[in-house]
């Protein structure tokens, strides 16, 4: 009889010790997930942000477009409101963004819009300021403006005579821009219009003659807004060409069909307008109708359809 009181004893007894057990154990696991919560919690970039002072709005901005290493400098730099509405613009570029601030902060007349366009292209820095050799392994898409240019050897290959069919004077151009010009030629011709070459690739002893020459006609100044400084020409890389038609003079150009005809078309042969009206401190240069550059089909649709100059469209997609 002892015997049986006994084992019920030593059974409520293993029995009790096992549930204080079974909840020592729950208490302890609840605990680890708490303190892993919260472990996790004070190292999420929302934490850091809000702890710098941005805002449950502007987290989700800057944790839903910025990847890790550009947050963690984020979270280096002080708040500044502006942050969210540079990131939030179609052509934000994250290397870009303390000038973008700084640019802003002294040019509020401008919309941010601009202000990234205009950094993106190195617009707030003075023409011929930080200068760098251009990329010419981008080859038909190789980047020729104020801030990069081609070196006094650079000498594309493949250049090929034009027929004086196709232009006035003697010239030479890359044979893949070549051929596209004479198909765009033709369709242009076949409605009637025609195209006219008066310049096409230039060395760079001839854009040096041509530059000081606009230089002493009327000063460096008004030289720069007309002609690249030797090296800075796109026409160095065989890829641009000058066009009109026998009626017009380039001033006029803009007022003919045929300017109108490539307006629409000159997309479908990859060449486009590079300095467009209106863009002119974006690209550096006085608006040019008659200077086209071949850049292929498939980009030079897609700048059309974007409505953006080359420099933009470089700097974004292509650097
Ligand atoms: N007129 C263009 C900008 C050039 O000289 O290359
Ligand atoms: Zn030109």
């Amino acid at each position: 009889m002892n015997d049986i009181k006994y084992r019920r004893r030593l059974k409520k007894s293993v029995k009790r010790k096992l549930i204080i057990f079974i909840v020592f154990l729950v208490l302890f696991i609840g605990a680890g997930i708490g303190i892993k919560k919260y472990y996790d919690y004070i190292n999420s970039y929302p934490y850091k942000l809000e702890k710098v002072g941005y805002n449950e709005k502007e987290i989700k901005v800057l944790t839903s477009k910025l990847k890790d290493e550009e947050l963690d400098k984020i979270l280096k730099m002080k708040y500044n409101k502006l942050v969210d509405d540079f990131i939030t613009q179609k052509y934000f570029i994250f290397e870009n963004l303390k000038e973008y601030i700084s640019y802003y902060t002294d040019n509020s007349d401008l919309s941010k819009k601009d202000v990234v366009a205009l950094v993106n292209v190195k617009g707030n820095k003075d023409q011929y300021e930080s200068t760098k050799a251009t990329d010419t392994g981008k080859k038909n898409l190789l980047l020729v403006n104020k801030h990069n240019y081609l070196t006094k050897e650079y000498k594309p290959d493949k250049l090929v005579d034009v027929s004086v069919k196709y232009c006035y004077g003697q010239n030479k151009i890359s044979e893949e821009v070549y051929n596209k010009y004479i198909s765009m030629y033709n369709a242009a011709k076949e409605e009637g219009l025609y195209l006219i070459i008066t310049s096409a690739y230039r060395e760079y002893e001839f854009q040096e003659t041509l530059w000081k020459k606009y230089a002493e006609q009327q000063g460096e100044e008004w030289a720069d807004s007309v002609a690249a400084r030797p090296g800075y020409s796109e026409h160095q890389s065989g890829l641009a060409l000058d066009i009109v038609t026998y009626k017009s003079n380039m001033n006029d150009f803009e007022n003919t069909k045929e300017f109108k005809w490539l307006q629409e078309n000159a997309h479908k042969y990859g060449f486009i307008l590079r300095y467009p009206k209106g863009k002119e401190k974006l690209t550096g240069y006085n608006y040019e109708s008659w200077h086209y550059r071949y850049v292929g089909v498939e980009t030079a649709t897609k700048i059309k359809k974007l409505g953006i100059t080359f420099d933009e469209y470089y700097a974004y997609y292509l650097k």
